[in-house]
């Protein structure tokens, strides 16, 4: 099995150590493939800020990089463990970097296939409910398997620190499970309403939105999955929901 881990940290400390952990008890399978991306250092560049991937589509960004490397190695996965340390309540800058330049993710569906489990490292509680929440953004519709928070403070007792490592191997079992397991991924329900109200806004988006245009017109449910009745009608409803107070302008 083949995991990549997407490392947003600047040093090789915490939340390293902590993924390690996770190999660690994954490694018990035997048929695991660890992967390290570690975004410091990666030939993957700033984004500008053109906003061309978002509107005339992600193949045109100017920046010449691993990007689609990294696209690709995420698709060939069977999982991937999106690793972060909390800075001041949210992921630091080069994560949030590497979120940024997939924010055409959040018109356009991309890793609907894969499977994720988050990691946030930090020093107390404060902020990593929000940090596990950014990088949750970067699935993109995928299914995001498990949460896991781990706190580092210095006065951890060794109660505290047995507790926490328990959880940690909770959750690497956890999504060991899952990644043996795959079955049809049911799109959220959030997914689903999300992705609604981009494709009622694409038929109106020609011009300023052509990505977007392009992306929705032949697709009537814009997920290549089974969805039932029940599904296909939520998208049926908001779309033209959202159709209508585009008409309206108020969305
Ligand atoms: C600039 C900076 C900001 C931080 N902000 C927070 C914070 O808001 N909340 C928190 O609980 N920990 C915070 N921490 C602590 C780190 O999240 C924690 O030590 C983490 O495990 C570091 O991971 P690393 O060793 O992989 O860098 C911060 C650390 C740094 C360096």
């Amino acid at each position: 099995m083949k995991i990549l881990v997407i490392i947003g940290s600047l040093r090789k400390r915490n939340t390293y150590k902590t993924v390690k952990r996770i190999e660690e008890y994954h490694k018990e399978y035997s048929d695991f493939e660890y992967e390290y991306l570690f975004l410091k250092g990666a030939d993957f560049k700033q984004c500008t800020g053109c906003f061309v991937c978002i509107s005339h589509g992600e193949d045109k960004c100017p920046l010449k990089d691993d990007r689609d490397l990294i696209i690709s190695k995420i698709e060939n996965a069977d999982g991937v463990i999106l690793a972060s340390p909390n800075y001041v309540m949210n992921v630091p800058w080069i994560m949030k970097n590497y979120i940024d330049r997939f924010a055409y993710t959040m018109h356009r569906p991309k890793f609907f296939d894969q499977y994720f489990m988050i990691l946030v490292t930090s020093g107390s509680y404060m902020g990593t409910k929000q940090a596990s929440k950014t990088l949750g953004m970067m699935a993109s519709g995928g299914k995001i398997v498990t949460e896991l928070k781990v706190f580092n403070s210095p006065g951890m007792n060794e109660k505290k620190k047995l507790k926490q490592d328990k959880e940690i191997e909770k959750k690497a079992r956890a999504f060991y499970k899952r990644l043996s397991r795959k079955t049809e991924h049911r799109p959220p329900f959030g997914f689903l309403v999300w992705f609604s109200v981009f494709k009622a806004t694409s038929s109106d988006s020609k011009t300023h939105l052509p990505a977007d245009y392009n992306f929705y017109k032949d697709k009537k449910y814009f997920v290549d999955a089974k969805l039932n009745v029940f599904q296909k009608g939520l998208i049926g409803m908001f779309t033209g929901m959202f159709k209508g107070l585009v008409k309206m302008g108020i969305v």
